[in-house]
């Protein structure tokens, strides 16, 4: 089974309102930059549309396109579009490489926890820089590994566990390399600790299984899990 098919049965069965970032923080963060009232947006899987539609709300003469792999998230989001009456928000079915890009550029670009499900990082990551117009804003949410070890190996291996599919994590330092890379900069990072003592059944006996194996407790490995939201813009 490929890596999309296999994505693709996963998100089928992901419960409605289950949505990885806050969509008010998403319009904060955009709020912060100064962005034109006819912006174009795009959120690259964006599940079911929580965080497009809020921008779509917040800026009614702009354009926002979301795009997921999985076709029932997609249908969640449009769902909500039309239940919340949002007109200026399409939802579309597609992988992002097959997915053109307009020529001119958008405004903003939302990758919210995805980057883990790529395979080629680098493929990706110029893709955003090529999706951005100049002075163009990236909002980019995922899991921060520590940039040192033992921490970056142990979260790795229980992240890979506790997130069906996913390829790999990456550090703080990790992401800014690979966005910078590609010519996007000015980064603000905005974090928060991932509270291991209140997690669903399933990850707490991942969580368990890998303390015992490496000798650590979990006060030893909380500092370690992180989730951030890296800004950046296209210079
Ligand atoms: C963890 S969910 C995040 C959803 C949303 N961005 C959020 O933050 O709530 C990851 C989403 O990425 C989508 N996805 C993964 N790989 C993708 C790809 N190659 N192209 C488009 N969407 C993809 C999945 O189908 C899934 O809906």
């Amino acid at each position: 089974m490929s890596h999309q098919r296999r994505i693709i049965d996963h998100y089928a069965t992901v419960v409605e309102g289950a949505v990885f970032v806050r969509p008010e923080d998403v319009v904060a963060l955009v709020r912060a930059r100064s962005l034109r009232s006819d912006a174009r947006m795009l959120d690259i899987g964006c599940g079911q549309g929580q965080a497009a539609l809020a921008l779509a709300e917040v800026y009614p003469q702009s354009e926002m396109i979301g795009i997921d792999l999985s076709p029932e998230q997609i249908e969640r989001a449009q769902q909500a579009a039309a239940a919340r009456d949002v007109r200026n928000v399409q939802f579309l079915v597609a992988d992002w490489p097959n997915f053109a890009l307009p020529p001119s550029g958008v405004d903003v670009i939302l990758a919210t926890q995805v980057i883990q499900f790529m395979p080629d990082e680098h493929a990706f990551a110029e893709y955003l820089a090529q999706g951005l117009a100049k002075d163009g804003h990236l909002i980019l949410r995922s899991v921060f590994l520590p940039d040192e070890e033992p921490g970056r190996s142990f979260v790795q291996q229980v992240m890979l566990q506790f997130i069906a599919q996913s390829v790999r994590f990456y550090s703080e330092r990790d992401l800014t390399e690979l966005l910078r890379e590609v010519g996007l900069g000015r980064f603000r990072i905005d974090k928060e600790e991932m509270w291991l003592d209140d997690l669903p059944a399933q990850r707490t006996a991942i969580l368990n299984h890998e303390l015992a194996a490496s000798n650590l407790s979990l006060d030893d490995v909380q500092p370690w899990f992180w989730v951030g939201t890296i800004s950046a813009v296209l210079r």
